[in-house]
C-alpha cells in the first residue's frame, strides 16, 4: 500500500527519521558515557520499545503506570521502571505479580506508606527493586532533596526490598524555550539531585542508578557526572512542541506525523480536515504544524476552532485546497495523542511496509 492509500486521519512513523533518531540518541549517550533507559509513556508501542532496546546502549525501559508496564511484560519486555509513584491495594498486589513474572522490574516510591505496601506483596525469594523519586523542586512526585537519605534508612528496614537507585525527572524543565536557560536550571536541579544520590550510595552500595532527564535537557544532564542513564521518550517521534524549544545537543526530526484530508473547502483562506481534538490533543501554544516531506508549509496554519471532529486551516488567499488533499502534520504533543489511536502506520519513502500496534494506548492506570 502507499502512504496516499491510508484512510485519514491515521498516524504514521517515518522510518527512515525514526531509525536516524534512535541512532543519534544512542551516540549521543554513550559518548557522553551514559546509558539509555527510553520512556514507553511515549509511543506506548511494544514494536518501539523493542527497536529501542535492539538498537543498544540501553539500561532498561520505562513505563509511566502499572497498566503500561503490564502490557509491556506482556509483548515479553522485561527491565522495566515504573517512573510514577503507587499506593492503590490492588495496584500494589498486582506490581507483585508483575514482579514475579518479570525479570528486573523497578518501582519508583516517595512515601513510606507505599514502601510498606511493596513489602507487604515481595518475598525474600521475590524482592522488590525501588528507586527514590526525588523532586526536582516541581512538586508532582518526589521527596525532597534533603529527605532522601532519611527515606534511604526507612526503606532499608525492609528485608525484601532493595534500593536500587535515585530517580530525579524535571518535567517542567523540557520545553523551556532558551537552551541556556533550560540547561542551567536542569544542572542546578540535576547536581542537587546528584548530591541526594551520592549520599545515599555512600551508605547504600546496592544503590547504583541515578536516572532522570527528558529529550529536552539531556544535553545538560549528560554532563552530570553521577547520572547514570537518561529516561528519553519524546526524541523518537518529536512533535511541534519539542520543535519550538531551542537545541543545545543533537537535533531530532519529527518521525510522527498525522496524515489527514480536507472535507471541506468552500471559503477563500481556509478550510476544513478531518482531524479535530479527537484526533490531536489539544497543546495550548503549540498547534500542530503543516508539513510537505520534510518541509514545513509555514503559510498554511492549524487551529483547534472547528471542535471534536474538524480541523480548521488557514491560509492565504491564493493557496488552492481540494476535497480529500491530503494534508500531513507535524503532531502538537505526541505522547497524548498517540494515546488517540490503535495503530501507527510504518513508511519507508511513499510506501507503507509495517503496522506497529499501540497496544499501550489507554493504559492509564
Ligand atoms: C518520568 C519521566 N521520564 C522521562 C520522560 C520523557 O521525557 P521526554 O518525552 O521529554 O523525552 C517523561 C515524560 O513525560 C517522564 O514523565
Amino acid at each position: 500500500m502507499l502512504k496516499k492509500e491510508l484512510d485519514t486521519p491515521s498516524l504514521i512513523i517515518d522510518l527512515d527519521i525514526f531509525e536516524k533518531n534512535l541512532v543519534v540518541m544512542r551516540d549521543f549517550a554513550s559518548g557522553a558515557g551514559k546509558q539509555l533507559r527510553p520512556h514507553a509513556k511515549t509511543h506506548k508501542c511494544p514494536e518501539i520499545a523493542r527497536r529501542q532496546l535492539a538498537c543498544g546502549n540501553c539500561a532498561g525501559i520505562c513505563a509511566a503506570k502499572l497498566s503500561e508496564a503490564e502490557a509491556l511484560a506482556q509483548a515479553g519486555i522485561g527491565n522495566i521502571l515504573i517512573t510514577s509513584p503507587i499506593s492503590v491495594p490492588g495496584k500494589i498486589a498486582r506490581i507483585g505479580a508483575l514482579n514475579r513474572a518479570i525479570p528486573d522490574l523497578k518501582v519508583t516510591v516517595d512515601h513510606p506508606v507505599q514502601v510498606e505496601q511493596l513489602a507487604s506483596v515481595a518475598g525474600k525469594d521475590s524482592p522488590i527493586h525501588l528507586l527514590i523519586d526525588v523532586d526536582p523542586e516541581m512538586g508532582r512526585t518526589g521527596v525532597a532533596f534533603d529527605r532522601a537519605l532519611e527515606f534511604a534508612r526507612f526503606i532499608a528496614k525492609f528485608p525484601q526490598l532493595v534500593l536500587d537507585g535515585v530517580q530525579c525527572y524535571a518535567g517542567h524543565l523540557q520545553h523551556i524555550v532558551s537552551g541556556a536557560e533550560r540547561n542551567a536550571e536542569s544542572s542546578r536541579l540535576m547536581k542537587r539531585g546528584a548530591a541526594a544520590f551520592r549520599a545515599i550510595a555512600a551508605g547504600f552500595p546496592g544503590c547504583r542508578i541515578f536516572t532522570g532527564t527528558g529529550t529536552g535537557t539531556s544535553a545538560a544532564d549528560v554532563l552530570i557526572p553521577e547520572v547514570t542513564d537518561i529516561q528519553v521518550g519524546s526524541y523518537c517521534m518529536m512533535d511541534a512542541e519539542y520543535l519550538a524549544v531551542e537545541h543545545t545537543g543533537p537535533e531530532y526530526a519529527p518521525a510522527l506525523r498525522m496524515i489527514s484530508s480536507v472535507i471541506s473547502c468552500n471559503h477563500a483562506g481556509h478550510a476544513t480536515i478531518d482531524a479535530g481534538t479527537k484526533a490531536i490533543y489539544v497543546t495550548p501554544g503549540a498547534p500542530p504544524r503543516v508539513i510537505d516531506g520534510n518541509t514545513f508549509r509555514s503559510s498554511v496554519a492549524y487551529d483547534w476552532n472547528f471542535g471534536d471532529e474538524h480541523g480548521h486551516l488557514t491560509f492565504p488567499e491564493n493557496v488552492v485546497m481540494a476535497p480529500g488533499e491530503r494534508v500531513e502534520l507535524v503532531v502538537s504533543h505526541c505522547d497524548p495523542t498517540v494515546n488517540l489511536f490503535d495503530e501507527l502506520w510504518v513508511v519507508r519513502g511513499e510506501e507503507v511496509v509495517d503496522r506497529w500496534e499501540i497496544s499501550l494506548r489507554g493504559c492509564c492506570q
